[in-house]
């Protein structure tokens, strides 16, 4: 299993508050409306900041550790949180907007489980509700050609290592947790890179692409870490 013991510690390996602002102005590059659903909302950060408007958020994940660090954050009460798979939406509604946020779609192996979410998010879409989502780019790919290594510890005394390296289109990380107990908890995450020409076209199967950018601020596929996307469901005529 993945984000078990990583749950606990994810917000400190990778929480940054400017980001979640970065995030939600993305967001709201659009408008998305009164009623989200968030596939893979781990621990809730941009969540809660895009549930401080007032809107009505149901946010999903499957770890269940990750919805647990959710839940017990302040301002997390009127958020609707549920351990759920994003390749299964069937208990869902309809939304005005989906996100999808952090290359979580990265976690998507398969291609054909890929253009199976889609169907979902567009089938779970109110009309020309938004489907917002970012995935790492093919420059990732090239840097962890060369490991990535990183060694610390957390407030609690546990000794963390984490390495990511990258091989075909994939790019795998590897945790190690020292528990101070003497145990050692691993975890082992693979994420699949897609071609950008290819998801365009899956894509456009079921939406019209609205925005593509890289890195929030470059438009267009650009060197950088992250693509992202915005697309609308397509209109009834269409
Ligand atoms: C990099 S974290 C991003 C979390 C969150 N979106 C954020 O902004 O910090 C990836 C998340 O994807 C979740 N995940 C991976 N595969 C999933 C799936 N098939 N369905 C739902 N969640 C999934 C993991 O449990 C994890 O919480």
């Amino acid at each position: 299993m993945i984000y078990n013991t990583l749950a606990h510690y994810y917000d400190a390996l990778v929480k940054d508050d400017q980001a979640t602002s970065a995030w939600y102005d993305w967001i709201h590059t659009v408008k998305i409306g009164s009623s989200i659903l968030e596939l893979a909302c781990g621990s809730g950060e941009i969540t809660r900041r895009l549930a401080q408007d007032g809107v009505h958020i149901d946010a999903l994940d499957l770890s269940e550790e990750m919805i647990a660090e959710a839940k017990q954050k302040q301002d997390s009460q009127s958020i609707h949180y549920f351990t759920g798979n994003m390749l299964d939406l069937k208990e869902c509604g309809q939304y005005e907007a989906i996100l999808c946020l952090c290359d979580s779609i990265n976690y998507i192996l398969d291609p054909d489980d890929l253009i199976h979410l889609f169907r979902e998010v567009d089938a779970h879409l109110s009309d020309s509700g938004y489907f917002l989502f970012d995935t790492h780019s093919l420059d990732r790919l090239e840097e962890f050609q060369e490991e990535f290594n990183e060694t610390g510890e957390f407030e609690d005394g546990v000794q963390y290592q984490w390495s990511i390296m990258a091989e075909d289109d994939f790019i795998y990380q590897d945790f190690a947790f020292y528990k101070l107990d003497g145990t050692i908890q691993q975890e082992h995450h693979i994420q699949r890179v897609y071609e950008p020409t290819w998801l365009h076209e899956q894509l456009e199967r079921f939406f019209t692409i609205v925005d593509i950018r890289t890195d929030f601020d470059q438009e267009g596929i650009q060197s950088g870490e992250k693509y992202f996307y915005i697309v609308q469901k397509k209109g009834k005529e269409q």
